[in-house]
């Protein structure tokens, strides 16, 4: 049986896309490297990978940023662990603040990723554009082109990548 079969069967049943299905298995296979070479916290490898494998569920509704909460209740309707939907919730950009979330027209509420698992997935989808894996500075230099240099969603992927990064090393 084909790795993540399961999770590719059951995005085909909510009609995500193609191209994103091979995008999530990209950021699932990125994640789960970045999960094993985590040394200092402990990482729960199954919840990483429903998580990477799930993030993008919405996307069968909506490519906009309301992807996330569409993929909360969606997950939610299939009986997803509540590890999966926070991923799920948390992982636009490297999160959302409450205002940040309000002036996007979601519901007000802190979208941060909290968990270890909800920031490396949050972390390597910023890593992986299309299926393809890209360096920190090319995510970071993306960031800033489409949001400003001193925004502060740029400033907390940074705070993200040295976060993940300090768990690397004992
Ligand atoms: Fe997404």
């Amino acid at each position: 049986m084909k790795e993540n079969s399961i999770e590719i069967e059951t995005l085909k049943k909510v009609n995500c896309p193609l191209d994103v299905i091979a995008h999530v298995e990209a950021v699932t296979k990125l994640a789960l490297d970045i999960g094993m070479t985590v040394k200092v916290v402990e990482v729960d490898m199954e919840t990483l990978r429903l998580g990477a494998m799930y993030h993008d569920i919405g996307r069968s509704q909506t490519h906009g940023i309301a992807h996330g909460v569409e993929g909360v209740r969606i997950a939610r309707g299939l009986g997803f662990d509540e590890k999966v939907l926070y991923i799920i919730e948390r992982h636009i950009g490297s999160g959302l603040t409450m205002d940040e979330a309000r002036a996007l027209g979601l519901p007000p509420k802190d979208y941060l990723p909290e968990t270890v698992e909800e920031k490396i997935v949050a972390y390597a989808d910023n890593l992986v554009v299309g299926v393809k894996v890209v360096t920190f500075e090319e995510a970071l230099g993306r960031f800033k082109r489409r949001l400003g240099s001193q925004n502060p969603a740029v400033f907390r992927f940074i705070n993200l990548h040295e976060e993940i990064y300090s768990w690397m090393k004992l």
